[in-house]
């Protein structure tokens, strides 16, 4: 049992660093399993589920080094052909990157359905869409995906995805990267964790082109070598320092990230009424005074993002006049704002829209993480409220977000951490 305990109401000041891209990593991870070679990768964020999927890759036989917190060497040579531990899988939605990497590295895979963080349906179709495309039979068969290409390997086609998807674009591309010919993912997703994963890839011997765009062309090549790579700063984790500064008042430089991947995220806020300033690497936010009211959709990159939308969400929880939220990605993704209308905000929420009347003030009470970003936003409430707020099942924060209690100290945050031994802790997440 894992609780963070706030006692609100101090404005933040300082400079907080960002730590590398969660929803990269992810992939990236995986994505090493086609390489026969060492790749060393830097800005790894050192959070729960970054440590859960090396334990997988561990398990599945690769050498993985260790240099610092942020700085591993992963070698998958002699990794073995097999079933990566269920009890594992089933914890980390990102696992899904695990049928592309085995498809491509043996030809088959087999993995057990993923989990994730708990927002309604969230079916991989697009994945099976685009592994069929490129030849592969897949089943699902007692819970677990199995994939098989045919006897004469994988082989370029072009695949057009009926939704944008994230994991289905960095799926596909993972598992058409050694196939023979050349691969089109059409209606691709362009978030920066998408150009991340493909410029990893080109830095093993990839070809990839038009990462970013909405379409991206893979040329198979026969083999990836090892190399050097350095993961993009986390758009979301900076994003909810910025929602942080904003809501709880201040002057905060958000340093270590890529203002062009803030765009839709500080027009968001400047719009509110917080004062944003941008320099090459690192993005001032000042805060006084009461905010004003917004709207926001939440859409695939560069629309505003759904992992996003809590955070800025609690900022309109306390903005002068009434706020709407249409989320855009998600059947159930307002969970959150139940728990902060327990700390007294009025928000009203019917299927995919949440009506929020901005209230001058929230209260400390006890609130419940309901998943990662929901969790951060809890975070947001806290440092905001009069009195002390208690989160609990903060494990799902330390899913995603590196030493936040470390990072939100050094900015002048009141905020602690209890652990207490539980049977219960096996949360899923992403
Ligand atoms: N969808 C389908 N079929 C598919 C795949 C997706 O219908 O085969 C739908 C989903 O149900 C959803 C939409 O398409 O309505 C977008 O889903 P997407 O595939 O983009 O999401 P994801 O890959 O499951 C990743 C991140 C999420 C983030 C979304 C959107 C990881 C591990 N997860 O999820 O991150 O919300 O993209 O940007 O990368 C988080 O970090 O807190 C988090 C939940």
């Amino acid at each position: 049992m894992l609780k963070y305990v706030i006692r609100g109401g101090k404005p933040l000041r300082g400079t907080i660093l960002i730590s590398g891209a969660k929803n990269a990593a992810v992939g990236i991870l995986p994505a090493t399993l086609l390489v026969k070679g060492v790749c060393r990768i830097e800005n790894v964020p050192d959070i729960s589920d970054i440590r859960l999927l090396l334990q997988i890759l561990d398990e599945m036989g690769a050498s993985i080094r260790r240099f610092s917190a942020n700085v591993i060497e992963v070698d998958c040579t002699n990794v073995r052909d097999s079933v990566a531990p269920i009890e594992l899988v089933r914890r980390i939605r990102a696992s899904y990157y695990l049928i592309g990497a085995q498809l491509g590295r043996f030809g088959h895979a087999k993995v057990a359905l993923p989990g994730g963080c708990n927002f309604g349906p969230r079916p991989i179709d697009q994945h099976i869409k685009g592994f069929e495309a490129i030849g592969a039979k897949v089943e699902l068969i007692n819970g677990y995906v199995c994939a098989e290409a045919p006897a004469a390997g994988l082989s370029g086609a072009r695949v057009n995805l009926d939704v944008v998807s994230v994991g289905a674009t960095m799926n596909i591309m993972i598992g058409a990267v050694l196939a023979n010919g050349t691969t089109y993912i059409e209606n691709a997703a362009k978030e920066p964790h998408i150009v991340d994963l493909a410029n990893f890839l080109n830095a093993m011997g990839a070809k990839i082109s038009g990462a970013g765009t909405d379409v991206i062309k893979i040329r198979g090549v026969r083999a990836l070598h090892g190399g050097s790579y350095s993961i993009i700063p986390d758009q979301i984790e900076a994003g909810t320092y910025m929602a942080a500064a904003a809501a709880a008042g201040g002057d905060v430089t958000v340093q270590n990230l890529i203002p062009k991947h803030m765009e839709c995220i500080t027009a968001k806020l400047r719009e509110m009424g917080a004062k944003i300033t941008e320099y090459e690497d690192a993005i001032r936010v000042v805060s006084t005074g009461r905010l004003r009211r917004a709207n926001i959709k939440t859409m695939p990159y560069p629309g505003f993002p759904t992992d996003m939308q809590s955070q800025v969400g609690v900022c309109m929880a306390i903005a002068r006049g009434t706020s709407i939220i249409t989320e855009g990605i998600y059947d159930n993704r307002f969970r959150y704002c139940f728990e902060l209308n327990r700390m007294g905000a009025s928000i009203q929420v019917d299927n995919k829209v949440a009506v929020i009347d901005g209230v001058e003030k929230l209260h400390g009470c006890s609130v419940k993480a309901c998943d990662l970003r929901a969790g951060a936003a809890m975070v947001i409430a806290g440092l905001v409220a009069d009195g002390t707020t208690t989160i609990e099942d903060a494990h799902y924060i330390e899913r995603g977000y590196e030493a936040m209690i470390e990072k939100l100290r050094g900015i002048g945050a009141d905020i602690s951490r209890i652990e207490t031994p539980s049977q219960d802790n096996v949360r899923t997440a992403g």
